[in-house]
């Protein structure tokens, strides 16, 4: 990635949303405190494991896969829209730089931008990172695309995301909550998105799938509690 990262943040692309949503960052930077003690953590770290080189990762929130980037990452560019959260991932960021100290090599730049239009250079990536993102991008497929341009041939382009259940009812009460209140409550989300189909649609050859549910014992119904652990190549 080297000297190309465009590190101001580029006019927001047609369709990309509102990008400030500080209500939605101030809950999220709780919750997903909590979501990681209930057991999420460990599917960060499943998602990371085995990365090396050059990675992007679009939409880090408060940073928390941050401290899970194995050691063989030298430089990590994170991209993130939303000013709060981008102010969070700066945060997380320098206590991981802290925490490591000399013994640390990565890198961790984060920057302003969308996955829709990434201010990153072509084939600049060895891989792209994604956890629960493409459910609130406005444009999944113009984020796939970017995602493939940015990755060099063959780089790997890890996701963990919330998807459509695999119930027909559930799947039913998920486009309809996609259809009313659920973007509005959540700064963009949706919940029936097939992303795993999308992540093939765009041209990625997936080499690992695996679903899980989190959280893992559901007292109430929860619209996102399927998820689907990716790990996809662009072709060499
Ligand atoms: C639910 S949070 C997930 C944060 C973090 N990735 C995590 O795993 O905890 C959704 C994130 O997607 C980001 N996001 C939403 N739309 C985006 C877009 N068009 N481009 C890049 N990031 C976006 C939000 O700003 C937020 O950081």
């Amino acid at each position: 990635m080297g000297e190309e990262v465009v590190t101001q943040t580029p006019p927001s692309p047609a369709g990309s949303g509102r990008r400030a949503h500080p209500w939605f960052a101030k809950y999220y930077s709780r919750v997903s405190v909590a979501m990681d003690r209930g057991g999420l953590a460990q599917y960060r770290r499943r998602l990371l494991e085995g990365l090396s080189g050059e990675v992007a990762e679009i939409g880090p929130g408060n940073g928390l896969n941050f401290r899970h980037y194995p050691v063989e990452v030298t430089r990590l560019v994170a991209v993130e829209p939303e000013p709060t959260l981008r102010a969070k991932a700066r945060q997380a960021a320098d206590e991981v730089a802290r925490s490591t100290g000399s013994s640390g090599n990565i890198k961790i730049e984060v920057i302003g931008g969308v996955a829709e239009r990434m201010p990153l250079a072509d084939a600049s990536c060895d891989a792209v990172v994604v956890s629960l993102v493409l459910c609130s991008v406005p444009d999944q497929q113009a984020a796939l695309d970017e995602v493939r341009r940015v990755l060099r041939p063959g780089g790997e382009f890890r996701f963990m995301e919330h998807v459509r259940s695999q119930g027909r009812a559930a799947a039913w009460g998920q486009r309809v909550l996609d259809a009313t209140v659920w973007p509005l409550l959540g700064a963009g989300c949706h919940c029936s998105r097939e992303t795993g189909a999308a992540v093939s649609a765009a041209g990625f050859e997936i080499s690992a799938l695996s679903r899980f549910r989190f959280p893992p014992r559901l007292y109430l119904p929860d619209p996102t509690a399927s998820h689907v652990l990716g790990l996809a190549r662009k072709p060499a």
